[in-house]
């Protein structure tokens, strides 16, 4: 098995196995199937920034495959807050895992445990570097979303919005859509909070139409709008955060009035449900277009397709098959 550190590690094909593999995986996140193929199997899943969709989602993915999860929470109660390094940690963890799921604020920091780790190192987030498995899980929701509505993921239209400079989220889904054909790419965000150049380059090399733009107005035929929280946690101070908090609100009015009725509505979450930021209203809730715990449930099967790729099981999943005994 090796590392997941990046979407650039992947291609069209690379990306099609995962999802084929994430559609065998329903019948046992559905409790109607039951399988033991990584009895024994440790999974270390390191959390040094909060988290509760990737990290339980990985955990819930690693027992449903029958294997075991040790989980750190914090980086106080973890000996880095003592000045260990990366390195070490790494080191010494690696031995009581079989593979490893981190999270951590530092961008490039995943890459840089996974020098020290003796067994496959999965990035749960570095900074507002990149989110990798929530790209992967972004994407598979796109193409069965528009495959709902008789669409594929080539030729499609995705409006992102909010904080697109420190959503790692988006820098991840951007760089995997680049992959695709004649994607249109409206940016929606402050200017101060603008996509990075690094990723419009790739979007650019790929012959992508891109519109970087501060105005909700002109995604009226967009398939999907990704919209974001403002990355508080990113800023220098929380005064400058506030500054744009609220800026580009999403609820059923502003759905209405500037997207088509079958426009998918997506959201990485956590959504900041304060009342000052509230970038995605709860008034959309039940809009079947809201594909926002939808994105979330599937986490859950790339994450089962994520780890049975990795440790090399993925062709006896229903070989170890066992009862349901509730
Ligand atoms: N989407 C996502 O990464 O959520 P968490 O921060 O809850 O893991």
């Amino acid at each position: 098995g090796s590392n997941i550190l990046s979407v650039e590690q992947f291609d069209i094909d690379s990306i099609q196995t995962i999802f084929t593999i994430a559609d065998r995986m329903q019948p046992y996140a559905r409790r109607q199937k039951r399988t033991k193929v990584l009895d024994g199997a440790i999974l270390g899943n390191l959390f040094f920034e909060p988290s509760t969709r990737t990290r339980v989602s990985f955990g819930t993915a690693f027992n449903l495959l029958g294997g075991e999860v040790r989980e750190t929470t914090g980086m106080e109660s973890s000996a880095l807050a003592k000045g260990e390094s990366l390195y070490d940690t790494a080191r010494v963890l690696s031995s009581y895992s079989d593979v490893i799921a981190m999270r951590h604020p530092k961008s490039g920091s995943v890459a840089e445990f996974a020098e020290g780790s003796r067994v496959p190192v999965i990035n749960g987030g570095d900074g507002a570097n990149e989110h990798p498995t929530q790209a992967l899980l972004d994407l598979y929701t796109i193409k069965k979303e528009l495959a709902y509505h008789g669409h594929g993921v080539d030729g499609m239209h995705i409006c992102m919005m909010g904080d697109l400079k420190f959503g790692r989220t988006v820098h991840s889904l951007s760089r995997l859509l680049a992959m695709y054909k004649d994607i249109r790419f409206t940016l929606i965000s402050p200017r101060e909070l603008a996509m990075p150049d690094s990723v419009l380059e790739v979007l650019d090399q790929a012959g992508h139409h891109v519109t970087v733009t501060d105005q909700v107005s002109g995604s009226s035929d967009a398939d999907i709008v990704y919209q974001t929280r403002i990355q508080q946690e990113r800023f220098t101070t929380p005064q400058e955060a506030d500054m744009y908090r609220g800026k580009f609100r999403l609820n059923s009015e502003i759905y209405t009035k500037h997207y088509k009725p079958n426009t998918v509505i997506m959201h990485p979450l956590p959504r900041d449900s304060r009342a000052e930021a509230n970038e995605l209203d709860n008034d959309l809730n039940q809009n079947p277009n809201l594909a926002i715990f939808r994105q979330a449930d599937n986490g859950v099967l790339i994450r089962m397709a994520l780890f049975a790729l990795t440790l090399g099981v993925a062709d006896q999943i229903e070989k170890y098959e066992c009862d349901v005994n509730w």
